[in-house]
C-alpha cells in the first residue's frame, strides 16, 4: 500500500519508532495521522512538528474501548473519514528476569490485548470496504526471545502470533497485516528496560527510529508480512527453526557472555 491520502493512527507515537512512523507518514503525503499516547503532551508536540494534517490525542491502549475511540477521534478530526492504516505500536518492557504479577498483567494488556481491541475496532469497517492495514510494533524478541526478560519475550511472542493469525484469516479480504520485528532502536524504551535493554544494546547494531520507519514503509509498499529493519533477525529466525537445541544452547552462550561483562 501507499501512504499517500490514507488517514492513519499511530499508537505510542509521541516517541522513539512511533513518532518516527507518524514523520514518515506525514513525509509520504498521508492525509491525516492521529498520534495517540499516554503521553499526550509529545503526541501534541509530534502533531504540531508535522502540522495540519495531524493531531495529538491522550490514549491509553490498555484502555478496552480505546480503539473505538480513535476511530471515532480520527473521523472528528479528518472530515469524517474511516482509519485506513493503524500502527498498533505502544509497547512496554517490564519485568527483569521472571517478572511480577502486575509487571505480566501490564504487559499482556499493552504488548497483546490492545492488538487484539484494535482489531476488534477496526475489522467491521475494513472488511465491509475490503481493505485496511494493521502494522503490529512486535520485536525481534517475539520471532526469537529477550535475554533478561520473560514478560517481554513471551507477550512479544503473542503479538507475533497475533499478528500471524490476523493475515491468515483476513489478508484474502484485502486486510493488510505486517509485523515490525527489529532488534535494537535507539528510543527511551531501550535505555529503560533493563536487563533486557543492556542484552539488546550489546547484541547487534541500535539503528535510529527513522531508519526503522523508513525500512517499514518500504515493506508495506511490498507487502511483505514480517518487517526486518535488522535483516540478520531472518538468519537468527531460521537457525532457530533448524536447530531448536542448538539455537537455545547459542542463546544460553549469548546470555553468560553478555550479563558477565560490566554494565
Ligand atoms: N526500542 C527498541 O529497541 C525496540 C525494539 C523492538 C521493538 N520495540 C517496540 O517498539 C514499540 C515502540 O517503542 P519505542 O522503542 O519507540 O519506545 P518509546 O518509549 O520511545 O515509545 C513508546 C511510546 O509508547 C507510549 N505508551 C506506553 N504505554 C502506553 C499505553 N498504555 N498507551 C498509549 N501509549 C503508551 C509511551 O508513552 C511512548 O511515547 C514498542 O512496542 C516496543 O516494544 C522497541
Amino acid at each position: 500500500m501507499e501512504m499517500r491520502d490514507q488517514v492513519v493512527v499511530v499508537t505510542g507515537g509521541a516517541s522513539g519508532i512511533g513518532k518516527a512512523l507518524a514523520l514518515q507518514c506525514a513525509a509520504e503525503g498521508a492525509a491525516g495521522i492521529l498520534i495517540a499516547d499516554l503521553d499526550a503532551e509529545g503526541a501534541d508536540a509530534v502533531a504540531r512538528e508535522i502540522g495540519p494534517a495531524a493531531v495529538g490525542v491522550l490514549c491509553d491502549v490498555a484502555d478496552p474501548d480505546h480503539a473505538h475511540k480513535l476511530i471515532a477521534a480520527a473521523a472528528e478530526a479528518f472530515g469524517g473519514r474511516p482509519v485506513d492504516v493503524f500502527f498498533a505500536n505502544a509497547g512496554i518492557a517490564v519485568g527483569d528476569g521472571l517478572g511480577d504479577p502486575g509487571e505480566w498483567a501490564l504487559a499482556v494488556d499493552v504488548n497483546v490485548a490492545a492488538h487484539v481491541v484494535a482489531a476488534r475496532a477496526l475489522l467491521p469497517g475494513w472488511l465491509e470496504r475490503g481493505r485496511g492495514t494493521f502494522v503490529c510494533t512486535a520485536s525481534a524478541a517475539g520471532l526469537l526471545s529477550q535475554i533478561g526478560s520473560a514478560p517481554y519475550a513471551v507477550t512479544k511472542h503473542a503479538a507475533v502470533a497475533f499478528s500471524e493469525w490476523l493475515s491468515i484469516t483476513y489478508g484474502g479480504q484485502g486486510v493488510q497485516v505486517a509485523c515490525l520485528c527489529p532488534m535494537g532502536v535507539a528510543t527511551p524504551l531501550l535505555e529503560t528496560a533493563g536487563t533486557a535493554g543492556r542484552v539488546v544494546r550489546a547484541s547487534g547494531p541500535v539503528l535510529a527510529p527513522a531508519e526503522v520507519a523508513e525500512v517499514v514503509m518500504g515493506t508495506l509498499r511490498t507487502g511483505e508480512f514480517l518487517i526486518l529493519p535488522h535483516p540478520e533477525v531472518l538468519d537468527y529466525l531460521r537457525h532457530k527453526g533448524t536447530d531448536y537445541d542448538r539455537w537455545i544452547g547459542g542463546m544460553r552462550r549469548l546470555q553468560a557472555a553478555i550479563l558477565s561483562e560490566a554494565p
